[in-house]
């Protein structure tokens, strides 16, 4: 307050915090079966059209309807070959095969909106990182700075057997490599190209400055690469980073580079234990403890009224398949072909694995019949709710301030319904309640909409040291423009 000047009556008014709004992602894939095994055999379901790029624009269309901040792509490059010991089930079940590449259905759902993300999985472990940077940064172009990758190391030990190699390498070993192929990927984003490098003057008939642009020559453990980047810089240079892990080394990666994190959890110590884990490695990284989202998957069955929901809810219960959840759960044992009443110990026993290291995961006096009936229900967790658009909105705002969630990634379980039901119902109750954008901003890329900032990543982060040629091992000799 100046002196001599009556206190304003703002000064006096209490502030009021704003309350936190929700991320909205739609959990997608590029098969018929990601994660809601059996369903796509429901009534008017158009999982079955994922091969028409209709279905893709279709879909982005709609979610960008309902203010959905992006959609997010999983991936994976193998098959689930470990239950029953074939790929016989996930060719049945459609099982996340056919699997077809995700990168490729992201230009044709950017053609035909304006704002929604895109998430896209790629994994550090099979491809080398120089076609992988150019695909993220024509893919960044195309869609004007709306696109994130969700970093994935895979798991599946057919994968390993697509590009060449006997078995899966060792998980934290997986990691390393990770971070080399991101060392990579950051020099050339972030260090390769000044952001004034392209003139494009045609009265000089010059279009790049070489003297903006530099070799990388990156000579590591893993990799070797000179350079140039192929693209010109691209609105967000790096992709929005995201990640999923619950390990030791995949936590400490995710301090390093993740921004946005997938974190489960069946209660709130969990999910805020994952989180805190997470917060701790990004400081140890130099970063800010919010730097980071937290992002979680959620089971949404929403009606007009709770009968309506939970009749979806039998519905989706009396259609899922069993098999595909073991079969995505890459389970070395099958229950079902034992009688209800068997324990997990005198199956395992039949089986001869009762030595394996993944029996301390398991309770071996379980029945084969609790087993099923757990695992069919798996997706009941900490983030799952059924009922009316109140009931629904409740629960998010719980999530949001009582766990401290960040947003969700909409489990689907019919394509359209499942969005259409959320756009329809809860939309317009968490706008009334401050939690959702009104509307988008035009122009914005994902990382200004997710972290209210600029388009690049923020000076703290590792990949910034690149910039402007900064720590790269050679420059290119300047030549000087005529
Ligand atoms: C919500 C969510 C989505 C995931 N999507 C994929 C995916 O699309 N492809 C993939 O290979 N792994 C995926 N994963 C697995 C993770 O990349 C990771 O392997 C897993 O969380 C285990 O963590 P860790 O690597 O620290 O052991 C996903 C995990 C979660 C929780």
């Amino acid at each position: 307050m100046i002196e001599g000047r009556p206190a304003s009556p703002l000064s006096e008014r209490r502030v009021v915090p704003e309350k936190k709004k929700l991320i909205l992602n739609l959990f997608e894939m590029n098969c018929v079966s990601h994660i809601t095994h059996g369903l796509w055999t429901l009534d008017g379901n158009h999982r079955d059209r994922f091969n028409d790029i209709e279905y893709w624009t279709e879909l982005a269309q709609l979610v960008e309807s309902g203010g959905f901040d992006s959609i997010f792509l999983a991936d994976v490059v193998g098959a689930y070959d470990v239950f029953r010991d074939g790929i016989e089930t996930p060719l049945v079940e459609g099982l996340q095969i056919p699997n077809n590449d995700p990168l490729l259905v992201i230009p044709a759902m950017a053609a035909v909106t304006k704002h929604v993300g895109f998430g896209v999985t790629f994994s550090t472990t099979y491809e080398p990182p120089f076609a992988f940077a150019r695909r993220m940064s024509t893919l960044d172009h195309l869609t004007k700075g709306r696109v994130g990758w969700n970093i994935v190391t895979s798991y599946l030990p057919n994968a390993a057997r697509n590009f060449g190699l006997d078995g899966e390498i060792p998980h934290d070993r997986r990691y390393e490599i990770a971070d080399e192929y991101l060392d990579v990927l950051y020099k050339l984003w972030e260090g390769s190209w000044d952001d004034d490098a392209v003139v494009a003057d045609r009265a000089r008939r010059v279009y790049t400055d070489p003297s903006k642009v530099r070799l990388i020559n990156h000579v590591g453990e893993n990799f070797r690469v000179a350079g140039p980047h192929l693209s010109q810089p691209s609105r967000q240079r790096t992709p929005v980073l995201f990640q999923a892990t619950g390990s030791p080394a995949g936590v400490a990666f995710a301090g390093k580079h993740a921004e946005v994190l997938f974190t489960g959890g069946r209660t709130v110590a969990d999910f805020q234990r994952n989180v805190a884990s997470v917060r701790d490695a990004a400081e140890a990284n130099g970063r800010s403890r919010n730097d980071v989202r937290f992002i979680v998957q959620a089971a949404v069955i929403v009606g007009r009224t709770d009968a309506e929901a939970h009749a979806k809810q039998d519905l989706y219960r009396q259609n899922t398949s069993i098999d595909g959840i073991l079969a995505h759960s890459s389970l070395p044992f099958d229950p079902t072909a034992y009688p209800p009443e068997t324990t997990i110990r005198q199956i395992l026993e039949a089986e001869g694995l009762l030595d394996e290291p993944f029996v301390k995961f398991l309770s071996l006096d379980t029945t084969a019949g609790d087993f099923l009936a757990e695992r069919r229900e798996s997706w009941n967790d900490r983030f799952s709710v059924v009922g009316t658009p109140a009931v629904v909105a409740d629960e998010i705002e719980k999530w949001l301030d009582e766990d401290g969630i960040d947003g969700i990634n909409l489990r689907q379980y019919h394509s359209y319904d499942t969005a259409r039901d959320f756009i329809e119902l809860v939309v317009p109750e968490l706008r009334k309640r401050g939690r959702l954008r009104e509307e988008y901003t035009p122009g914005e890329t994902l990382r200004e909409r997710l972290f209210g900032a600029g388009p690049r990543l923020p000076e703290q982060h590792f990949a910034t040291r690149y910039r402007g040629g900064a720590n790269l091992d050679a420059e290119l000799e300047p030549v000087p423009v005529a």
